[in-house]
């Protein structure tokens, strides 16, 4: 059927154009419902005719829902980064630099924005896309093809002239719009929210499920060309080739002819980044000449012919309206200010956080102070700053509040710690309903259909009050909640009925102790085994577990020894929840690597890193992500980076085989 084939290669041309026209160029020249029909035929037919199946084809943008670990590759030119610079002067010691080494003849500066992303590594081979690496080490990265197919600016094809084997590098990013939509939706999901969207791309970028990926709006700019065959000599010219193939490469550079074009060039995007749609932190000056480049060289970490301008964190100065105190699940106090609305770095700053009173008083800051806030890598801004002398003439310093804001107990302040909190952890309500999002979270109990929402609807129709309440609703109350079907309601009581099944480690982290995270509670869990174990385990008992300090036992043993907790722990056995480990938990635990560090690196025939890493734990051994004068063994399989043996035959680190480390429990 050699006119289906025909059909399904003229789908796929029409489709890569558009495709183009509408995510590199910013011309779509058919509807979005076009477009899906389309798509939606190319779809039918490729599942009609596995035959004709293409790895490149714009159907595999959709992403599949296979769940893999990366794999490792070694990066055929390592991954740089690039020496920073902070200042003017800095700038033209690089210049000078540069005029000295190439001995006063004349040479271009590339100046580009320097985008706040995550880098990627895209190498094509006969105009095809065959492989996506991260950064990783700079000698070996993360095989993301899968996922980084479904952006769709990255052409997936080439057009044109496109030497047969090159890479180009550039950067994922998250446009703030994107970036916000995709924070919105994850509160909504009861999720913790992104805190950049930086984090938020490099995030995306690692799913494990392409298909997910798919539903990120990432973008990418390329900004490097690499190969023995490249079209120009020239990096601006490689550049608009590259653009000519259907890449998307940066919108805004210049090539300078001297420095004071170079200082235009910044000067002009220190303000201007302002009104970007997507984050840059910096400028990037490249020498333009890859002949000069190759004179110039590299050191051991970055190309001499080239630098980074990091622009100072932009600030915004606005009115303090007033400050207004949250309490969070444990009970610690926070200070907020509430700010007239500033526009800062991409969005409208209202709140900042003040995170303690220390750091009240060290701004001495007083009501309706102007104030400077500064976007650091956290969600909330803060206050960097108070202009004094704006302050109005009478203004009072502020106070952090006596009592709790929410149910008026009086504060309490523990030695050594900077926070105040609210010692009603019984009925203070933002206490109480903090401890039943995280009992259901994703992370804890995992209960579907139950978001942060009709947990405080619930509690407002006092049917729960603490998370035992939750196993005893009935779908009858729950259809009684705003906007709650029947179907919604009975998967909530399927998916508490679930979680009766979820591990002890998981129900004690659910608990919601203070200190005890994900894995402080999956070592309570091996140590001790049975919830009575733990209720009854002193000092000396709790801090002898690996990793447990005395201010965790300390706050496992305040935990037990409060009665209401007790009575808690009896409902929840009672209720049929897992409060010790389940006999296959207790047989696959073992001590055989108690006191042990492990590396592990690489690829392993008989499981997967992760499962490798779970059997240490199990036998109780500890992970490591880096080889340190700390880590006993380095597990070494196929593929691991030379820079990781280098580093564990540099310490006398023992490095063992999979076969090796699999006698040493006995498998
Ligand atoms: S060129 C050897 N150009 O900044 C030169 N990098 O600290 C390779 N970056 O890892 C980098 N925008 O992730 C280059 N226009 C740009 C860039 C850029 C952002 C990132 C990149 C790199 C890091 C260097």
């Amino acid at each position: 059927m050699p006119h289906i084939g025909k059909e399904i290669q003229e789908l796929r041309a029409l489709l890569n154009h558009h495709n183009h026209q509408y995510y590199v160029l910013n011309e779509p020249q058919i509807s979005d419902y076009e477009f899906d029909q389309l798509m939606q035929q190319l779809i039918e037919l490729e599942q009609q005719h596995p035959e004709f199946a293409d790895p490149n084809s714009p159907s595999q943008r959709v992403g599949s829902d296979i769940n893999k670990e990366f794999e490792q590759v070694k990066h055929r030119y390592p991954m740089l980064s690039l020496g920073n610079t902070y200042n003017e002067g800095e700038i033209a010691d690089f210049y000078n630099r540069i005029s000295k080494q190439l001995i006063d003849e004349p040479f271009e500066i590339v100046c580009e924005l320097k985008y706040d992303g995550t880098a990627i590594g895209l190498s094509y081979e006969n105009g095809q896309l065959i492989r996506a690496v991260t950064r990783g080490d700079g000698v070996q990265g993360d095989d993301v093809t899968a996922n980084v197919k479904t952006i769709r600016s990255i052409p997936l094809i080439l057009n044109g002239d496109y030497p047969s084997s090159f890479e180009i590098r550039g950067e994922i990013f998250l446009p703030h719009k994107g970036f916000e939509t995709l924070n919105q939706a994850r509160n909504e999901a009861g999720e913790a929210p992104f805190a950049n969207p930086r984090n938020a791309a490099a995030g995306s970028l690692k799913m494990q499920n392409s298909s997910l990926v798919a539903k990120r709006p990432l973008d990418c700019f390329l900004y490097y060309m690499l190969g023995d065959q490249l079209p120009s000599n020239l990096h601006a010219e490689n550049l608009k080739k590259a653009s000519q193939w259907g890449f998307k490469i940066p919108p805004h550079m210049k090539v300078c002819k001297t420095i004071d074009e170079v200082f235009e060039f910044i000067n002009y995007w220190d303000t201007e980044r302002k009104n970007l749609p997507y984050d840059i932190d910096g400028i990037v000056l490249k020498v333009n000449s890859l002949e000069q480049q190759r004179r110039l060289g590299f050191t051991a970490k970055s190309p001499r012919w080239a630098i980074s301008y990091k622009f100072k964190a932009e600030q915004g100065y606005t009115q303090l309206k007033a400050v207004t105190f949250q309490v969070g699940r444990t009970g610690a106090v926070t200070p907020v200010a509430n700010l007239n609305p500033v526009f800062l770095a991409g969005t409208t700053v209202q709140r900042a956080s003040l995170h303690n009173a220390d750091i009240i008083n060290t701004l001495d800051l007083h009501e309706n102070d102007m104030v400077y806030v500064e976007k650091g890598g956290e969600i909330i801004p803060k206050i960097v700053g108070v202009d004094e002398t704006a302050r109005q003439p009478g203004a009072l310093k502020v106070q952090f509040i006596a009592d709790c804001p929410e149910c008026s107990t009086p504060l309490i302040r523990i030695d050594g710690e900077a926070a105040h909190y609210c010692p009603n952890a019984a009925t203070c309500p933002p206490q109480v309903k903090g401890r039943i999002e995280h009992f259901i979270s994703r992370k804890a109990m995992n209960i579907d259909g139950i978001g942060n929402e009709t947990i405080d609807l619930l509690y407002r129709h006092e049917y729960i009050k603490n998370i035992a309440d939750l196993y005893a609703l009935t779908p009858q109350q729950l259809t009684g909640l705003q906007r709650m079907g029947d179907k919604s309601a009975n998967n909530i009581v399927a998916g508490l009925e679930a979680s009766k099944q979820v591990n002890f480690a998981r129900v004690l982290f659910a608990l919601g102790i203070r200190y005890v995270g994900e894995t402080v509670a999956k070592k309570l869990a091996s140590a001790f085994k049975t919830i009575e174990n733990l209720m009854n385990a002193d000092m000396e008992q709790l801090t002898e577990v690996d990793e447990i300090g005395e201010r965790i036992a300390q706050s496992v043993m305040a935990y037990f020894a409060n009665e209401e907790n007790r009575e808690l722990i009896k409902q929840l056995k009672h209720i049929g929840l897992q409060l010790e480990l389940s006999d296959e938990e207790q047989a696959q635990h073992s001590t055989a690597l108690e006191g042990l560090s492990f590396v592990v690196s690489g690829s392993f025939s008989s499981f997967s890193r992760d499962e490798l890493k779970a059997l240490i734990e199990k036998n109780g051994g500890k992970n490591l992500s880096g080889v340190s004068s700390k880590t006993n063994y380095l597990v070494a399989g196929d593929k691991i980076g030379p820079s990781k043996l280098a580093k564990a035959e540099k310490l006398n680190v023992s490095i063992i085989s999979e076969d090796e480390f699999k006698q040493m429990i006995n498998l």
